[in-house]
């Protein structure tokens, strides 16, 4: 099965600018035979916002808003899973950081993930996501998600992995040079594949490193995107690898956990 990771540079507070580029990227991805493509952090929105104010302004509901509806019908065209990461706001007016997940096929909306840990003034605007970390069985890969600074705290992907994620999906905006060499880790120590879709660019005065990065449950980096392009990657991955947990015949690294001992 091949995956994809679409690195761009979201126009800020431009939803419909945003549609257009990453309609164009995810074409590229499906028609190099991605199955699951994955777009960073608030793709739609682009995200260094200056008040709450901003981000009412194009943040939208889900499934019932313009950018889930995008997501769907391009999904449908390209025969694509997609996650992409997204402001969104609920019925009550409540805004959070979130990632959906639509397929193809008439699947449509599969489901969503609000952001856990918010990163700096992230916590001015969004509320912290309140529906845990979630497994999606998408039938060709079960895809849990997760959003950028979620990496930092080692529970995000063992919760994913423990719920039986064979692939993390990681939209990220991320800000820190640490990632790229850490998410290799994550894939090691709970044998999944991790695809972060990173960004590019600058937002008033804030720089994003770009590396979009997806690694193997071997702690290999099949594919590492440059620091200032707009560009997609696609690479094979055998699910198999990801749901062997036995590192030999004595270990399986799942089942070796000893919880007692650990403080949570
Ligand atoms: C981040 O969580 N966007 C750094």
């Amino acid at each position: 099965m091949k995956v994809a990771y679409v690195q761009m540079e979201p126009a800020f507070l431009k939803p419909e600018k945003n549609y257009s580029r990453a309609e164009k990227l995810v074409k590229e991805a499906a028609e190099k035979g991605a199955k699951l493509a994955v777009l960073p952090e608030l793709f739609d929105t682009g995200y260094n916002f200056e008040n709450r104010e901003e981000v009412e302004a194009v943040a939208s509901q889900i499934p019932d808003g313009p950018t889930t509806e995008f997501l769907i019908e391009l999904a449908k065209e390209l025969d694509i899973f997609i996650v992409a990461g997204t402001a969104e706001k609920d019925e009550k007016g409540r805004l959070y950081n979130s990632a959906v997940l639509v397929g193809p096929m008439g699947m449509g909306y599969i489901g969503k993930y609000r952001k856990i840990h918010l990163f700096y003034r992230e916590k001015l605007f969004f509320q912290p996501g309140d529906l845990g970390f979630h497994v999606f069985n998408i039938g060709i890969a079960k895809v849990g998600l997760m959003i950028c600074f979620d990496w930092f705290f080692p529970e995000s992907a063992r919760t994913l992995a423990l719920k039986g994620a064979e692939i993390i999906a990681h939209p990220s905006n991320l800000v820190m040079p640490y990632a790229p060499r850490a998410m290799p880790i994550r894939a090691l120590e709970n044998r999944v594949y991790t695809i972060t879709a990173n960004r590019i660019g600058e937002e008033r005065g804030l720089k994003f490193i770009g590396k979009s990065t997806i690694a193997s449950p071997k702690a290999e980096v099949l594919a590492l995107g440059s620091e200032d392009q707009e560009e997609i990657a696609v690479v094979n991955v055998d699910l198999e690898l990801a749901r062997e947990k036995r590192i030999n015949e004595m270990n399986d690294i799942l089942k070796d956990r000893r919880p007692k001992h650990y403080l949570i």
